[in-house]
């Protein structure tokens, strides 16, 4: 049968990035990350809109070049509509919008949030693919979200963040003890040579599936602000164990509402997905999870799961597959729902 490429542009935050798709299988999937954020301590939404700008073009140009094919072999344009912040969605929705008039071939608007889910689709070798019905835990510095996924476009979120995503409670937690920004993956790294129990932080009260993390950051910057009151050192004395004190806790938190999720749903199929999923105390509690509770886990590989083109190309082939399009008025949504 015929081949069918899918170009994948994705630009719902900070990261500019396209991707071509060839069946289930990636050609080619580039990123250009944006490093002006970092000087800010958190993405500055008019600095991404215009880095955005600059980016498409040569993003799009190599996601081409490394997949060898040309524009015009392209079956189709996917991008992703929403959600995510509207001046940077709308530079790569316009783009994905002129490109497909001007090759005269189907657009396809994807949603960020379903495709972080569906990433999980992609083909690669010794990527198991999880059967529906399964539970996706997109967790990133943007979401975080308990999704029941019983078919590709059916699902519904069962529990979602009331306040901060769980990867502002990594980089908000950082800030205060002096990281850089985004703080997670020092964290992360420190978290390893620490005591987990070192301190203890209580976890939020949230019913049922929903979270919350901006109490735990206040916590945090209470708890610093009067030990360093004690001890001005305390910080450097400690950094390791903090760290690794604050990544049990967060990894408790999405642990026990997974524990719930399953318990709730009867589901023990789960998929992570979004930056966190990087993290290696939330992986190794996934594994713990498989002897403990009978879970069967599925972490992509890293480049599938922070924000990626590849994601928005492979849900671009699955709603190729199905006709389904998207109309030429089709408008970028912020805010837009699973
Ligand atoms: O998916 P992503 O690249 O972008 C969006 O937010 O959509 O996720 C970035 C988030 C940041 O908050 C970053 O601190 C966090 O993922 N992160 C980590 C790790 N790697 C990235 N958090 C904890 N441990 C990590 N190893
Ligand atoms: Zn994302």
């Amino acid at each position: 049968s015929q081949n069918i490429y899918i170009l994948g542009i994705e630009s719902s935050c900070d990261d500019t990035a396209a991707s071509v798709i060839q069946n289930g299988t990636i050609l080619s999937n580039v990123v250009a990350t944006q490093k002006i954020h970092e000087a800010y301590g958190g993405v500055v939404p008019e600095l991404a809109s215009r880095a955005h700008q600059q980016n498409i073009v040569p993003v799009v140009h190599q996601a081409l070049k490394k997949a060898h094919i040309t524009k015009e072999q392209l079956s189709a344009i996917a991008f992703t509509k929403g959600p995510g912040l509207m001046g940077s969605l709308l530079v790569g929705t316009s783009f994905a919008k002129s490109l497909a008039f001007g090759l005269n071939i189907p657009l396809i608007d994807v949603n960020h949030m379903q495709a972080h889910i569906l990433a999980h689709f992609i083909d690669e070798v010794g990527f198991n693919k999880p059967p529906f019905p399964f539970l996706a835990m997109t967790i990133s510095g943007g979401h975080t979200q308990i999704v029941n996924v019983k078919h590709y476009f059916d699902m519904s979120v069962i529990g979602e963040t009331i306040d901060d995503a769980v990867g502002e409670a990594f980089d908000k937690s950082g800030k205060v003890l002096g990281l850089g920004y985004p703080a997670g993956p020092e964290i992360d790294k420190r978290a390893a040579l620490g005591n987990p129990k070192a301190f203890k932080f209580t976890k939020p009260k949230v019913d049922g599936l929903n979270f919350s993390f901006s109490g735990l950051k206040t916590a945090i910057l209470y708890f610093i602000q009067k030990e360093t009151k004690a001890n001005p050192n305390f910080i450097e004395e400690n950094l390791n164990d903090i760290c690794a004190s604050i990544q049990y806790t967060i990894i408790g938190i999405l642990i026990d509402k997974l524990k719930l999720a399953t318990k709730e749903t009867g589901i023990t199929h789960i998929a992570i997905g979004g930056g966190v999923s990087a993290n290696s105390g939330i992986r190794q509690a996934l594994k713990e999870g498989e002897k403990k509770f009978g879970w069967t886990t599925y972490v992509p590989k890293f480049e599938f799961t922070t924000d990626n083109a590849a994601m928005i190309a492979i849900v671009g082939y699955l709603k190729y597959l199905e006709g389904d399009f998207a109309e030429q008025n089709v408008a970028a949504s912020s805010r837009l729902k699973i």
